[in-house]
């Protein structure tokens, strides 16, 4: 409360808005936990963070009436427990002053010797590097020794004084300058997207072709593995017969790069030219599984997490791009009995003018399909492109009908 004669602005915030307001913002809640002279101990916290990647430190805020807070001050080491949707009663249990936190619950004990709890979504292993103060609590920051991916699942959240959790819904990638108008386009279609992923129970991705790559600007559905990266932003580099699916609603003279920095034979580039033709005359194009794509696919989610060395795994993935076989795309003929390995299917979404607005595809098909299944989804993603092309004909920019 403010003394008189005090005009300092913040003394004038009164707790139950400072409370109200800043419970508007939404976190993730972790419990961060460790081990005092042989016990574990733990606290829910909402105000985790991370901190710096190089050298890697995160960190959260006590208060400094914490009694957990001094026993893992003790410890020097702790584990941040990523708590996931599931587990409110967990984590009320945690919150609780005096409770038997650890009483039903499963955990281990890291190689920086806490306790990482099995239910974990993801946990972060970490030793206290320094400690400040600031007004009522302390600001934690701690050194990571490991780190991993648990259960993958869903977290917790916690929003206006109250547990929630997120839903799947559309992702779309963080809006970096060249991606503005592909995001625009994806912004007239999420709900279509979304509607075509969870009838299909697969995951559908609209990419963009920016420069020589190809981007996932826009995603939803369940992934088919979530303890993987997310795909969301990932830059796949279009080398022949990668994304003949977008390639084939380009210029002449942009298909002939795309088929230029491949290292296919002469045999196998005219077989991509044909495989292009047949890609236009169907409106759908198919990648199948194959060890090079997974590979590849593997180095661009590598981009996304090498920060530091993005350069080199931009590098990896070209390199890799430039190993998938021709055969492995578009094949000449979709036999309705022969049974399919397919990765990925997709249909474009093009302008007025026959442009390529944005690549649809789906993921997480069945892993094998007959041929006459996997027309059943072709039906349908290209049913949603033309759905995707009638909304997009209404946004500004877009006139006229096909
Ligand atoms: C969602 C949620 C977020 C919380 N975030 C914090 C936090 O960031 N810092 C903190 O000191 N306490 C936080 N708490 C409260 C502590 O979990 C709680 O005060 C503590 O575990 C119980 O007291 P103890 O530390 O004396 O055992 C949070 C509680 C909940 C439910």
């Amino acid at each position: 409360m403010s003394e008189a004669g005090d005009t300092h602005p913040l003394a004038r915030v009164d707790s139950v808005a400072f409370r109200n307001v800043l419970g508007h913002f939404p976190t993730g809640v972790v419990i961060v936990t460790a081990i005092d002279e042989g016990e574990p101990v733990g606290m829910a916290v909402g105000s985790f963070t991370s901190v710096s990647l190089d050298p890697p430190l995160v960190a959260f805020l006590p208060t400094k009436s914490s009694t957990s807070f001094p026993r893992i001050r003790s410890a020097g080491s702790f584990a941040v427990n990523v708590v996931g949707a599931a587990d409110e009663e967990l984590c009320r249990g945690f919150a609780t002053r005096g409770a038997d936190k650890f009483g039903g619950v499963d955990w281990w004990l890291s190689d920086g010797g806490s306790p990482v709890l099995g239910r974990a979504v993801a946990w972060i292993d970490c030793d206290i590097d320094t400690i400040h103060e600031a007004g009522d609590h302390l600001i934690v920051i701690g050194r990571v020794l490991a780190l991993a991916v648990g259960t993958g699942d869903d977290p917790l959240l916690f929003f206006r004084g109250g547990y929630g959790r997120f839903e799947q819904g559309f992702r779309t990638a963080p809006g970096r300058s060249d991606l503005l108008v592909p995001l625009r386009y994806v912004d007239g279609i999420r709900q279509l997207l979304e509607a075509t992923a969870e009838s299909l129970g697969v995951e559908c991705f609209a990419n963009a072709i920016v420069g020589d790559e190809l981007v996932i600007v826009g995603s939803t559905g369940r992934p088919a593995h979530p303890v993987g990266l997310s795909r969301i932003g990932q830059r796949m580099p279009l080398v022949a017969p990668l994304g003949a699916g977008a390639m084939a609603w380009t210029e002449p003279a942009d298909q002939a790069a795309w088929i230029e920095r491949s290292r296919l034979s002469d045999d196998e580039r005219a077989a991509v030219r044909a495989s292009l033709r047949r890609v236009r005359e169907r409106g759908w194009s198919i990648a199948l599984a194959s060890h090079e794509l997974l590979a590849l696919e593997a180095a661009v989610g590598r981009q996304g997490t090498a920060i530091l060395d993005g350069q080199q795994a931009d590098e990896d993935a070209f390199e890799l791009a430039r190993y998938v076989e021709a055969s492995t795309h578009d094949p000449e003929v979709l036999d309705d009995d022969t049974v399919y390995r397919v990765r990925n299917v997709s249909a474009p979404v093009l302008d007025a003018e026959g442009r390529l607005l944005l690549l649809l595809s789906l993921y997480g098909l069945p892993r094998e399909l007959t041929g006459a299944q996997l027309r059943g989804y072709l039906d349908r993603l290209c049913a949603t492109a033309a759905e995707a092309e009638r909304l997009l004909h209404d946004v500004p920019g877009q006139q006229g009908q096909r």
